[in-house]
C-alpha cells in the first residue's frame, strides 16, 4: 500500500477524505480502480469531481494504464494457490484456489459449500510449503451457519507436522468473522474488510482470503418482485466488484458461496442456474458446482475457467475436513 494520504489526492478535502473512508475507500489504490459513479454515490460528490479524484489517485498510486504481456505475467507471478486438502479438487483446479480472484462454489443445499468453506479458513492459514498463503480470514457470514466448533474439528485433522504443533485457537484467532443482516449489511460489511485488510497488511497475518457465504441470500430475499431486478443486479454489480477490489489489492482469493434451488422457482427461473445470473457468473474468475454423491463423497464441476479445462473432481466431506 502506498504511503500516501487521501487527503494528498486533488479535490479531496478532510470532509471528503471521511465520506470516501467510511464507504470503504481508504486508500489510494482503491480509489484508482473506483468508478466514477460508485464514487460520486459514496462520497456525494458530482461525478466529474470524483472522476478528477480517480485520475489523481491513479496517477498517485501509479496504475491504471495499459500493460503489456509480460508485465502481466510478472503480476500473475504473485498469483498464490490455496489447497483445498483435496488432491482431486487441487488438480481440478491447476494446483489449488487462486489468488487474485473470486471463486463461486454453487451448489444445492448440504452440497457442501459452507464445509469447503470452513476449510479454506483453516488452510490459508497454513505455511505456503504445506499449501496454505500464510494468511489470515475474513468472513462475512450471511446464514449464521460459521461453526468454531468445526474450525477446531479440521485443525485436529490437519496432517502432522515436525516443525509445528497446530493450535486450533491460534486458528480461531485469525479468523474475523461478520454477520450479515441484509443485503445493504453485506455490502458495507465488504467496505469495511478492505479496512480490516488494510490493518493487517503490515503484521505476520495480512488477509489472504475473503469468504462471502452466502454471497445472494439477502439479495434473493429482499428482491422478491421482477421490478426490482435491475435494482437488485446492480446492487449486486457494485458488490462484486468490491470484492474484486479485495481480491486485487491484497493478492487474494475471494471465495464466494450460491445456492441453486432443488425447486423451480418462478421467479429466478431454470432451477439449476445459480443465482444472481450472469452478473456473478462474469464477475467471478472460477465457477464450481458442487453435488452430493454417495455418503460423504462430493463432486465439483469446473465450469468456465480462463485457463484450465473444463472437469470434475470427486472429494470427501469427513468430521476432520476435505479429503480425496
Ligand atoms: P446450504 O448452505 O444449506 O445451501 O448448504 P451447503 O452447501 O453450505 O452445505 P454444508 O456445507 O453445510 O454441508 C452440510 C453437509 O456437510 C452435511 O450434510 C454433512 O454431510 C457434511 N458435514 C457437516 N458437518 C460435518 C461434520 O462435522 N462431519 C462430517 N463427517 N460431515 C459433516
Ligand atoms: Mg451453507
Amino acid at each position: 500500500m502506498s504511503e500516501f494520504l487521501l487527503e494528498d489526492l486533488a479535490g479531496v478535502g478532510p470532509a471528503t477524505a471521511e465520506k470516501l473512508r467510511d464507504s470503504g475507500f481508504s486508500s489510494i489504490e482503491a480509489l484508482a480502480v473506483a468508478s466514477p459513479s460508485e464514487l460520486a454515490a459514496c462520497a456525494e460528490i458530482g461525478e466529474s469531481s470524483a472522476a478528477k479524484i480517480i485520475k489523481s489517485a491513479r496517477e498517485t498510486a501509479d496504475i491504471g494504464g495499459f500493460e503489456t504481456g509480460d508485465q502481466i505475467l510478472e503480476r500473475r507471478k504473485l498469483v498464490g494457490r490455496l489447497s483445498t486438502g483435496s488432491k482431486n479438487l487441487d488438480e481440478l483446479l491447476g494446483g489449488g484456489m487462486e489468488t487474485q480472484a473470486i471463486v463461486e462454489v454453487y451448489g444445492e443445499f448440504g452440497s457442501g459449500k459452507t464445509q469447503v468453506a470452513h476449510q479454506m479458513a483453516v488452510n490459508v492459514q497454513l505455511p505456503l510449503e504445506l499449501g496454505g498463503l500464510n494468511g489470515s480470514v475474513i468472513m462475512i457470514d450471511t446464514e449464521n451457519t460459521f461453526r468454531p466448533e468445526r474450525i477446531s474439528q479440521m485443525v485436529k485433522g490437519l496432517p502432522e507436522s515436525e516443525d509445528h504443533e497446530w493450535s486450533d485457537e491460534e486458528f480461531l484467532g485469525n479468523i474475523h468473522v461478520a454477520r450479515a443482516y441484509n443485503s445493504n449489511h453485506q455490502i458495507l460489511l465488504a467496505e469495511s474488510a478492505l479496512e480490516l485488510a488494510e490493518k493487517l497488511h503490515d503484521t505476520d497475518k495480512p488477509a489472504r482470503l475473503l469468504i462471502v457465504d452466502s454471497l445472494v441470500a439477502h439479495f434473493r430475499a429482499e428482491y422478491v418482485g421482477r421490478g426490482t431486478l435491475a435494482d437488485r443486479q446492480q446492487k449486486l454489480n457494485k458488490h462484486m466488484h468490491t470484492l474484486q477490489r479485495f481480491a486485487d489489492l491484497n493478492n487474494a482469493l475471494v471465495f464466494v458461496t450460491n445456492q441453486v434451488m432443488s425447486k423451480p422457482d418462478a421467479f429466478f427461473g431454470d432451477p439449476t442456474k445459480p443465482v444472481g445470473g450472469h452478473i456473478v457468473g462474469h464477475t467471478a474468475t472460477f465457477r464450481l458446482y458442487l453435488r452430493k454423491s454417495k455418503g460423504d463423497k462430493r463432486i465439483a464441476r469446473l465450469v468456465d475457467s480462463p485457463n484450465l479445462p473444463d472437469g470434475e473432481a470427486i472429494f470427501s466431506v469427513t468430521t476432520e475436513g476435505l479429503q480425496d
